[in-house]
C-alpha cells in the first residue's frame, strides 16, 4: 500500500482527543487518511472477504472491517480497557462480550512474555497457529479458514503444522477453562495471535474481532506454503486467499520474531533475523542484505524479496519509516487473514481494548552476549533465547558456557549489565 512516512501513528487519535487544538496533528492525520484512501496498486489486496463480499458491511462492525480492508480506517489502535475488570463469573462480566476476553488476554500475555521483555516461543507459535488455522481457506475450495479446526479437527498431525503441538495444547487448555463462558476455539486462536503480536516489542496492536463459528471438519490439505517453493507459486497460493503480493510481503515479516527448528534441524533455534522475539523490521534488510552468521534466511523469504511484485515494497519496509509502514500493512493484512472463511463478519464484536498496550521502543538489555551468540558463540543459548529469557553472565555460568575464572578474568559481569 502507498504510504507517507512522515505521518504519526495510531496514538495520534488518542492524543488529539485530549488536545483538540493541535492543527498540525490533525493535518498529519488527514494526510495519512488520504494516503490510505488512494486507489490500491495492482499488488495490493483489495478484495472483500466472507459476507462483506456478498452483502457488504451492513453493521457498525461490518463497516469497520470493510474500511480497514480498503485502507480507510486504522488497522491498529491504542484504545485502552476502561474502568475496572469485573469478576469472570459476575453478571456484569457476562453483559460485556469483551470482559471474558480481557481475562483471557491477561492469561495469554503472561504466557507470551519473556523476562528480557522479548516475546517467547509460545508467542511466536501463537502467531503461526493463527496463520495455519486461517490459511487453509482458498477461493478455489471456498471452505475452511479461521474456524478452530486446526485444533478441533486435529489438523495438528499434518507435517506443515509441525512445531505447533505445544501451543495447540496450551490453547486447548484455555479453551477448556473458558468455553463455559461461550468462548470459541477459532476466536481463541486469533486472539492468541494478536495478543502475541503486541506482546512482542514494537508489534502493532492489531484490531481484534470475536464471534467466529467453530468447525470440527478438517480443512482442505496443501493450502499452506512450503519454505522451498518459488516466489511465483507462493504469490499464486496467497492470491487464491485474496492476499496479493504486497500483503504477503507484509505477513512474512512475522519471521522477524522467529527461530527455526525443522527447516535445518542441525541449526535448530537459529533466528530469521538478529533480533528474535522483537517485532522490528531488521528481518527485511537482513533477508536481502548482510546479516550476522547465525541468522538463517528462509529460501522462500529470499525468493519473495527478489520478486518484481514485491522487491520495492520489501525495500520500503527495510528503509527509513519502514517500521510504521510495516506495522500498518501487517495489521491490515493480518485482519484479512484472520477473517478468511468467516461468513458472519457483520455479526462480530470488536474487542481490541482487551489487548495489552503496545511497546513502542525496545533496547536489548543483554546486547553484548546476544551479539556473541549471533556471531556463532554459545550454541546452547538458543533455547534460552527462545524462552525470551534475559541472558546474564550468571546464566552463562549456570549453563557451563562461562567458567568462574573466565567470568572474573574477562570482567564479563560489567559487560552485560543491562
Ligand atoms: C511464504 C509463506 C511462508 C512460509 C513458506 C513460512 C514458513 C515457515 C517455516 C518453515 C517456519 C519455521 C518452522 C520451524 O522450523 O520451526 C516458520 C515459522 C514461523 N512463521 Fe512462517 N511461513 C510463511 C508465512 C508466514 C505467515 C503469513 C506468518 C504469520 C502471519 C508466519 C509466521 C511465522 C512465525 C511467527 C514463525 C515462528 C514460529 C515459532 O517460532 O514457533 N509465517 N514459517
Ligand atoms: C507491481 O507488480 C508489477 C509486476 O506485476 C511490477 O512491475 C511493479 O513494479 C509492482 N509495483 C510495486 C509498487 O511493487
Ligand atoms: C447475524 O445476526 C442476526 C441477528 O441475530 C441473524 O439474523 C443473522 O442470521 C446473523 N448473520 C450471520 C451471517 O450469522
Amino acid at each position: 500500500m502507498k504510504f507517507t512516512p512522515l505521518i504519526l501513528g495510531a496514538s495520534l487519535v488518542a492524543s488529539m482527543v485530549a488536545c483538540p487544538g493541535q492543527d498540525a496533528a490533525m493535518k498529519d492525520l488527514k494526510s495519512k487518511l488520504k494516503a490510505r484512501q488512494e486507489a490500491p496498486g495492482p499488488n495490493d489486496s483489495d478484495e472483500m472477504v466472507g459476507d462483506l463480499a456478498t452483502i457488504g458491511g451492513v453493521t457498525t462492525v461490518g463497516k469497520a472491517v470493510q474500511d480497514i480492508l480498503t485502507g480507510a480506517a486504522d488497522p491498529y489502535t491504542d484504545e485502552p480497557w476502561k474502568g475496572s475488570l469485573p469478576a469472570k463469573t459476575s453478571a456484569l462480566c457476562a453483559r460485556d462480550t469483551c470482559c471474558i476476553w480481557k481475562w483471557i488476554a491477561k492469561d495469554m500475555e503472561a504466557k507470551f512474555k519473556g523476562s528480557a521483555g522479548r516475546c517467547n516461543r509460545f508467542a511466536r507459535a501463537a502467531v503461526r497457529l493463527g496463520f495455519h488455522d486461517a490459511g487453509t481457506w482458498s477461493k478455489t475450495t471456498g471452505f475452511g479458514g479461521a474456524d478452530g479446526s486446526l485444533i478441533l479437527a486435529n489438523e495438528g498431525n499434518r507435517p506443515e503444522n509441525n512445531g505447533l503441538q505445544e501451543i495447540s495444547k496450551v490453547t486447548l487448555g484455555w479453551y477448556n477453562s473458558y468455553k463455559k463462558y461461550g468462548v470459541g476455539m477459532a476466536d481463541l486462536i486469533q486472539m492468541g495471535a494478536n495478543v502475541a503480536t503486541v506482546v512482542c516489542p514494537l508489534g502493532p496492536r492489531v484490531r481484534t474481532f470475536v464471534g467466529r463459528k467453530d468447525s470440527n471438519v478438517p480443512n482442505a490439505d496443501n493450502l499452506l506454503p512450503s519454505v522451498f517453493a518459488d516466489a511465483e507459486s507462493l504469490i499464486k497460493l496467497f492470491e487464491d486467499k485474496t492476499i496479493k503480493a504486497h500483503g504477503l510481503a507484509a505477513l512474512v515479516g512475522a519471521h522477524t520474531t522467529s527461530q527455526q527448528h525443522f527447516v535445518d534441524p542441525k541449526r535448530k533455534f537459529d533466528p530469521q533475523d538478529s533480533t528474535p522475539g522483537v517485532w522490528d523490521v531488521k528481518f527485511y534488510g537482513q533477508t536481502t542484505g548482510s546479516a550476522p552468521k547465525r541468522v538463517f534466511k528462509f529460501p522462500s523469504d529470499v525468493a519473495l524479496a527478489a520478486h518484481p511484485k514485491i522487491a520495492d515494497e520489501w525495500a520500503d519496509f527495510a528503509g527509513a519509516g519502514g517500521q510504521e509502514h510495516w506495522d500498518e500493512d501487517y495489521a491490515k493484512e493480518y485482519i484479512r487473514l484472520s477473517l478468511l472463511g468467516v461468513n458472519n463478519i457483520n455479526n462480530l464484536t470488536e474487542c481490541t481494548r482487551v489487548l495489552p498496550p503496545a511497546k513502542k521502543t525496545f533496547n536489548q538489555p543483554d546486547l553484548t552476549i546476544f551479539q556473541q551468540w549471533l556471531e556463532g558463540k554459545y550454541n546452547s543459548l538458543g533455547q534460552q533465547i527462545e524462552d525470551g529469557n534475559l541472558i546474564t553472565s550468571t546464566l552463562l555460568k549456570l549453563l557451563g558456557l562461562l567458567s568462574g575464572r573466565m567470568f572474573e578474568g574477562e570482567g564479563a559481569e560489567a559487560e552485560v549489565v543491562a
